[in-house]
């Protein structure tokens, strides 16, 4: 039963102002003149369509060009709107505005996503799932621009294209189930054994949800928190489901990519159009400054996990989605999140895959809208009111009366004022940040041991669990060609677990390899470099 009706069962729209009611008045062009009838203009009742027909042209043209480009990477998802409602006053470890009070609610859009597959792609394919959440705090737009799985394949952001690219469908055919494909996505793997991690939650149920509402979201990287003091904290970002967590089985999965390829953004759609919405409890784990290497491995390195038995959760509040979009393009496809996106209170940290984001979500979206506006898409518009010196470009839609839009100046009254001039709230950056060194283009080696907490994670699992896990393995690699590609798999998966290697080589028909005793420390591998590099065996 729909209740999309039912205002009190849902957040404030905060795009109303926008919305187009077409159930009065009459058909128009897109400048006004009405319209009378669907037929092209013609020379003669048999004759040709006429240049001159400027209402089928106009209409035929703006249909043309519908389409933007989809996203580089996460072009499949699904988003609703909702509200996040803070704990309480958490100005004891942060000054984000929206976490300063019990009870305070902030409007949300999030967006699921799988990273790999095209627009049209079925959404039970197994892959790591995006989680983006956007806050319209009262102090300007904040992302968290997450994933399913609290960690990534790489480190530095400079391999992310060739990551992508190994695991995009082959280049000569665009199949993605392709032989060939599935041998470059396990040669980047096999080669670049920072992959291991999240190779092995994603062959886990995390790689095949049950549904989007059954996820939990992590932020990945470790960012700062800053109080009005300037002191920080690290810390990471947690969402909890209140669903439970929950996966599909794989014959599940490729059952349902043929019967409803839509079924996660249809169970989200129908979840929250019945009044079911999902809800996720925001988390951090708070650790300070001086505890970055302290566990074992690098705060800054996205491929660890910090154990919450070390380090547990803080809960922050809560997370509700109660109002599905009123229009897919306008709403989902248009939202541009960037890990940029932070407010006063939350700042960046140095992890280098993080530096390279900060990049990238910006430059693609200046690729997909066409141009330096799309901040002012309604689904985009802060909360806040904007003033700043930035003018003109593609799409303009505001209209400034300010013609001193230079600063500083004498002639404008000293607007607009800085920030830090008026409310004493300069934002961004932690004042005890500082860099110095050489310049290296290199990791350091406290980025080392990509073996130690994929082994944890197998470890950890229940019998079931691991078999889950072995049958994902042996399911990927039986389309494996390349027998150089299966030995480097299997000895990678080795240095993880000679349990995990031995399974799958079974089902290759290859012998179970010998026990790599040099790469098993049962303790976290302070500051000890086991890396000889990619070339193997
Ligand atoms: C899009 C997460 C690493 C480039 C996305 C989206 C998510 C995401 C959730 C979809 C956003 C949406 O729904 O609109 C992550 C996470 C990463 C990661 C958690 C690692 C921790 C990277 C890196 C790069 C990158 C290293 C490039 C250097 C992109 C691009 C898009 C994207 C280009 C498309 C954005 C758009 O068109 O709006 N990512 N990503 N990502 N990501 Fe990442």
């Amino acid at each position: 039963e729909r209740r999309d009706d039912d205002a009190a069962q849902q957040s404030p729209d905060i795009l109303e102002q926008y919305k187009v009611d077409d159930s009065s008045g009459y058909m128009t062009s897109d400048v006004g003149g009405p319209i009378g009838d669907q037929f092209s203009l013609k020379a003669g009742i048999r004759g040709s369509t006429l240049l001159e027909d400027f209402i089928f042209r106009q209409k035929i043209q703006h249909f043309d060009h519908e389409r933007v480009p989809e996203r580089a990477v996460h072009a499949r998802g699904a988003g609703a709107h909702g509200t996040f409602t803070s704990y309480g006053d958490w100005s004891n470890i942060t000054a984000a505005s929206f976490l300063g009070g019990a009870g305070k609610q902030t409007p949300v859009f999030v967006r699921f996503s799988t990273v790999a597959g095209s627009r049209g792609s079925a959404d039970t394919a197994r892959d790591v799932h995006g989680f983006a959440t956007r806050f319209y705090t009262d102090e300007g737009n904040f992302d968290i621009v997450g994933n399913n799985i609290p960690v990534f394949f790489i480190q530095d952001a400079i391999r992310f294209p060739d990551l992508i690219h190994s695991v995009k469908p082959s280049p000569d055919n665009e199949i993605p189930q392709a032989a060939t494909a599935h041998d470059s996505a396990w040669d980047f793997f096999s080669s670049q054994p920072s992959t291991m991690h999240t190779l092995l939650w994603a062959m886990a149920g995390h790689g095949i949800p049950r549904s989007y509402r059954h996820m939990e979201g992590f932020g990945v990287h470790t960012f700062r928190f800053v109080k009005d003091d300037g002191s920080t904290k690290l810390i990471k970002w947690h969402f909890k489901t209140l669903q439970g967590k929950a996966s599909l089985v794989w014959e599940e999965a490729q059952v349902l990519s043929g019967k409803n390829a839509d079924f996660h953004r249809q169970d989200l759609w129908d979840a929250i159009a019945s009044g079911n919405g999902p809800s996720w409890e925001l988390a951090v784990q708070i650790v300070d400054e001086d505890k970055a290497q302290a566990f074992g491995f690098d705060l800054l390195d996205p491929t660890k996990i910090i154990p919450e038995e070390l380090v547990p959760l803080t809960k922050l509040g809560v997370l509700k989605l109660d109002r599905n979009p009123t229009n897919y393009f306008a709403e989902t496809e248009q939202i541009m999140f960037q890990p940029g996106h932070i407010v006063r209170g939350v700042d960046f940290t140095e992890d280098p895959l993080l530096q390279g984001r900060l990049f990238s979500y910006l430059d693609t979206q200046l690729n997909r809208h066409g141009g330096p506006n799309f901040e002012q898409l309604p689904i985009n518009m802060p909360r806040t009111p904007i003033h700043n010196n930035n003018r003109d470009g593609a799409g303009q839609g505001f209209i400034h009366r300010n013609i001193h839009h230079y600063t500083p100046s004498a002639l404008n009254g000293g607007f607009p004022r800085q920030a830090n001039q008026t409310a004493g709230r300069g934002f961004f950056t932690a004042p005890g940040r500082s860099a110095t060194g050489h310049l290296v283009r290199e990791l350091p080696s406290s980025f080392d041991d990509f073996w130690t907490q994929p082994r944890l994670f197998y470890n950890s699992l229940s019998p079931a669990e691991r078999q889950f896990v072995v049958n994902a393995m042996r399911f990927e690699t039986s389309h494996l060609t390349s027998d150089a590609v299966k030995r480097n798999a299997l000895a990678q998966l080795n240095r993880v677990s000679n349990d995990l290697a031995s399974r799958v080589a079974s089902a290759l028909g290859l012998a179970a390899p010998a026990p790599d005793p040099k790469y098993y420390h049962e303790n976290v591998t302070k500051g000890v470099s086991v890396f000889d590099g990619p070339a193997l065996p």
